[in-house]
């Protein structure tokens, strides 16, 4: 079924000017943007979106990463959304992302990786309402 997932381009990528490469990657594999804003996630922001890794060792390095300047969030619609675009961003760590994936080609490090992909349909819906109200959403 048709179906969205929210993605965020990471400060590291807008950092590196990957907007637009990262994008028409996105485009040219099928996903039709129907969100997106150029925003930065504020400390609370942050530890409110990763909650549910905040007994991991890397959390305060994680929220330090994602607040220190603007990241592009945006939802995503296509066929299969979640999963499809998972297999298009590729494994967390870019060393063990395959090849032609969005971390292998842009992601700096296994923390700082370039993109966000959500990892459930109802994970994707809580992501979007984090970022968008209802009319930001075509
Ligand atoms: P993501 O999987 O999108 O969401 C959790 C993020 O935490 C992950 O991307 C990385 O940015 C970061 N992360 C995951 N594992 C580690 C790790 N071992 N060290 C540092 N950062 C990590």
């Amino acid at each position: 079924a048709t179906n969205r997932t929210f993605t965020m381009l990471k400060p590291d990528a807008v950092e590196k000017r990957h907007i637009g490469a990262i994008l028409d990657k996105i485009s040219a594999s099928g996903f039709r943007i129907v969100a997106m804003k150029l925003t930065q996630m504020t400390k609370g922001d942050a530890e409110t979106f990763y909650a549910i890794h905040n007994e991991r060792p890397f959390f305060g390095e994680l929220v330090e990463y994602m607040t220190r300047g603007p990241i592009v969030a945006a939802v995503l619609e296509k066929e299969n959304a979640v999963e499809d675009f998972r297999t298009l961003i590729g494994a967390t760590n870019p060393a063990d992302a395959a090849e032609g994936t969005i971390r292998k080609l842009y992601a700096t490090s296994m923390g700082e990786n370039a993109v966000h992909g959500s990892d459930s349909d109802e994970n994707a819906a809580i992501e979007s309402a984090f970022h968008f109200s209802g009319r930001e959403i075509f």
